[in-house]
């Protein structure tokens, strides 16, 4: 099974980054692991100028990792999206990388993109309130729609500016189960 990961805290080693590697320890078998952290790589904001209408499948920008990342977008299995929320919405740099694949929207023929799942870890450093991760939601919505992607769970970890992601059993718990939801498919897909 092949997975493309996304880690899009602006902080290395935090909570973000935690419940994705323990998320990622819960999937068994040996998977093609494709990690992306925001801050690793390089991603230019989209300059909305429309060139990926008049050619298809091209973006203007050629010189930065939304090439690969593209690719991954294009066959992967299971897309894992864990982000915090700021200003309850997605960070700026993972923003970027969702706004690039309007690329991917754009294409007259999506058939090239292969169904998938998809994972979405949301960090927040308050205490749950309303529609602290709505605005997320929103954003994978249509995210989903064209990608070809097919929600199988959302772990929230609210009130992580005092709680600790690992501290949180209830976020853990859930991240379990979502796990072995992620084995069984790969099991599925691999027979
Ligand atoms: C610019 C900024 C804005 C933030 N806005 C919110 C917010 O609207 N709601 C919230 O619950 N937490 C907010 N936070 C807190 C982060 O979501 C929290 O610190 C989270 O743990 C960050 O993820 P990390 O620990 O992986 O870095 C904000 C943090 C920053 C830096």
């Amino acid at each position: 099974m092949e997975i493309l990961a996304v880690m899009g805290s602006h902080r290395n080693g935090h909570n973000t980054q935690k419940a994705l590697d323990f998320f990622l320890k819960q999937i068994k078998a040996d998977h093609e692991l494709y990690l992306y952290n925001v801050n690793k790589i390089s991603v230019e904001p989209c300059k909305a100028c429309d060139y990926c209408v008049d050619h298809q499948g091209e973006c203007i920008i050629e010189d930065d990792d939304m090439r690969e990342i593209y690719k991954r977008l294009e066959t992967c299995d299971l897309l894992i999206i864990a982000s915090p929320v700021y200003f309850s919405a997605f960070p700026s740099k993972i923003k970027a990388l969702i706004d690039r694949t309007q690329m991917l929207y754009n294409l007259k023929d999506r058939s090239i993109i292969k169904k998938k799942k998809m994972v979405v870890i949301g960090v927040g450093g308050a205490p749950h309130y309303p529609r602290q991760f709505q605005a997320v939601v929103n954003t994978l919505e249509w995210y989903q729609k064209y990608l070809n992607c097919e929600e199988i769970g959302f772990v929230q970890f609210s009130h992580t500016d005092e709680v600790g992601a690992l501290e949180n059993k209830d976020g853990l718990k859930k991240l379990a189960e979502l796990g072995e939801k992620v084995n069984a498919l790969a099991a599925d897909i691999e027979n």
